[in-house]
């Protein structure tokens, strides 16, 4: 069974590469929409045509299930895909609910984009979690700019960062990294927020949901996963594009380690 995930651009890759690493004997499909990255910004009513043209697409490639590795797609789309389609279809979800669980009754930053942070799905997530004066939200629209451009680490970045994360962090136990495309900026977030402030992703608790929903294997790394990776319905076949998004994982291996 081929899996696909799917992203606006190169920040599913974050998700998939924890994938490669639980889920070694399987296949994958990445699809990025480069033609229409970022989607943050964009209206719900494009992202939504956006990712409809994406499902359309994965769903002719025969996949057995869809990862949406886009916590903007998921806010905005995955209900109504959900209720076209009858795959498994996971989404993303930020790790509010982690961060709660490891330290309950400190604040949380939730960091994503402009639609996930304005959505009604983020706010029926705090509801849910009664963290109503816990979860603090900010959108880093930057960021996903900076990712596609693979500028991981400059000035602009950390002076936009450091600006953007203006808080008294105190009070704070952790800051979620609430867009796929945050990953890449691990090391320059560790080296601005003070040290007890720990970095949570929602890549584990998705494709831990992915292997409930599938009865896919979890696997030592013996094999090396098959991946086809397609920009908005093309397969990235140009070595100079392969070797671009072997860098974008090559700089998540990097990341990984950063708490
Ligand atoms: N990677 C996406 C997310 O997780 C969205 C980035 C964008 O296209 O604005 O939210």
């Amino acid at each position: 069974m081929k899996i696909a995930f799917f992203d606006s651009g190169i920040g599913g890759l974050s998700v998939l590469h924890h994938a490669l690493k639980i889920l070694p004997q399987e296949q994958f499909i990445f699809y990025a929409d480069e033609d229409n990255v970022p989607y943050g910004t964009k209206s719900r009513e494009e992202v939504l045509h956006f990712v409809d043209e994406a499902f359309k697409f994965l769903i002719g490639q025969g996949v057995g299930a869809i990862v949406v590795a886009c916590n903007t797609a998921t806010s905005v789309a995955v209900k109504a895909m959900r209720e076209k389609y009858s795959l498994p279809i996971i989404g993303m979800e930020p790790a509010l609910k982690v961060a709660l669980d490891l330290f309950p009754e400190r604040k949380v930053l939730v960091t994503a984009t402009a639609i996930t942070i304005t959505g009604e799905k983020i706010r029926r997530l705090i509801g849910k979690l009664h963290a109503q004066n816990l979860a603090e939200l900010l959108a880093l629209p930057k960021l996903v700019e900076f990712a596609e451009l693979q500028e991981f680490k400059s000035a602009a970045l950390e002076e936009y960062l450091r600006s953007e994360l203006d808080y008294d962090f105190e009070n704070f136990s952790s800051v979620v990294l609430g867009c796929t495309h945050f990953n890449y900026f691990k090391d320059t977030l560790r080296e601005i927020l003070p040290a007890h402030v720990k970095i949570l992703d929602g890549n584990a608790g998705t494709i831990n949901e992915l292997i409930r929903r599938t009865n896919l294997q979890p696997a030592q790394a013996k094999n090396l996963p098959r991946t086809e990776f397609f920009y908005s319905g093309r397969r990235v076949t140009d070595l100079r594009e392969l070797a671009r998004l072997a860098k974008f994982l090559h700089r998540l291996n990097e990341m990984e380690a950063i708490k």
